[in-house]
């Protein structure tokens, strides 16, 4: 059975065929995103591979249904950029990979928070022009600090239990609290005492109709004056550019990015010999308090061969059973 693995980077390359080594699947790569356009390179293909930024709206699951293709395998949580209903429609079953290493990601997250706080991103360019000074470098203990996690699923509950251990005070807002959060140390409250009280307040939320722009001027308005804000979920989970006011106005003290609305066009590419095409981005840059990385978060590893293994079971499985190990289906 032929499979069709778009965006696919040298590292998918590597962690997929060791993961299918011992079946036989047929691997087809592509580095082309799979969008309306590239998805008649899928053509011979029962299964493509796709991730976060392709396109699988309407159009490409038109082109994906008219070659035959019967399965979609998402090397990603998130499903966001899925059409599922025209899926269903189509007949095409979707798989995720929903856990692989909820640790990449929240250790990514601490990695911010912490290079944000004290500045070592700053402080490396510095040292090594011989610049001693340490002007503009204070930051804060962590050990004591209020931090908000919106959302306490895989990836919230491990930040919950690394945030704890810093001795920070966890409030955590989800629609549905977790015992085990609780357990940690951390306190379910509702999302206006959140932001109002956190001093680090971190998204780890799926992209939603409800989440979608859930940090907007509103939001900012009730946080307080200085806020550190971070978020490596989705980045549609944030309204950029009233995060820009916020920014302007001193309200957001600090904003660490791992993923970006418009994110589409830009990561997972170099731009260096082009240039940044997106102002809104480009504005975000200029700040000397925003930290961004291009969707770096799950990129460990032990992440990256679990993604493999997941999405090479759910394909066997599908195979041979008709049904994934995953599926994602429309909610009722
Ligand atoms: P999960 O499904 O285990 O947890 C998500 C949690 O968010 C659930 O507990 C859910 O109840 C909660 N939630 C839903 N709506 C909410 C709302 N309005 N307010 C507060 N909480 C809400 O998902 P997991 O594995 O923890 O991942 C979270 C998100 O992180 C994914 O949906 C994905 O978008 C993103 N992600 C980012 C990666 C990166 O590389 N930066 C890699 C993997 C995931």
């Amino acid at each position: 059975m032929r499979i069709d693995v778009f965006s696919a980077k040298p590292h998918d390359l590597f962690f997929m065929r060791e993961a299918a080594r011992d079946t036989n699947l047929e691997l087809q790569f592509h580095e082309a995103r799979l969008n309306r356009d590239t998805a008649r390179l899928a053509d011979g293909a029962k299964v493509v591979s796709a991730f976060v930024n392709d396109d699988l709206g309407q159009d490409t699951i038109a082109v994906l249904a008219k070659l035959g293709v019967q399965m979609i395998a998402l090397r990603s949580a998130g499903f966001n950029h899925v059409n599922l209903r025209a899926a269903q429609g189509a007949g095409i079953s979707v798989a995720r990979v929903p856990a692989y290493s909820p640790h990449a990601v929240a250790e990514h997250t601490v990695a911010l928070i912490l290079t944000l706080n004290r500045k070592t991103h700053r402080a490396f360019n510095r040292v090594r022009e011989g610049n001693f000074a340490l002007d503009g470098l204070m930051g804060f203990d962590l050990h004591g600090k209020i931090a908000g996690i919106v959302g306490t699923g895989l990836i919230g509950t491990v930040l919950a239990r690394i945030l704890c251990g810093f001795g920070c005070e966890v409030l955590a807002s989800d629609p549905y609290p977790d015992a085990e959060v609780e357990t940690l140390g951390a306190r379910y409250v509702e999302m206006d005492e959140l932001l109002g009280r956190a001093d680090i307040i971190t998204l780890q939320c799926p992209l939603t109709p409800d989440t979608h722009h859930l940090i907007n001027d509103a939001a900012i308005a009730r946080m307080k004056p200085g806020v550190m804000l971070v978020n490596t979920s989705r980045g549609a989970v944030i309204d950029t550019k009233a995060v820009i006011r916020g920014l302007k106005s001193g309200q957001i003290g600090a904003l660490g990015l791992d993923v970006y609305e418009e994110e589409g066009d830009l990561f997972f590419e170099d731009l260096s010999n082009s240039y940044i095409p997106d102002d809104v981005f480009a504005r975000l840059l200029t700040f000397p308090n925003v930290l961004i990385t291009g969707h770096q978060g799950f990129f460990t590893r032990e992440a990256l061969r679990a993604i493999a293994d997941t999405t090479i079971s759910n394909i066997t499985q599908f195979h041979r059973t008709g049904a994934a190990l995953h599926p994602v289906s429309l909610p009722d």
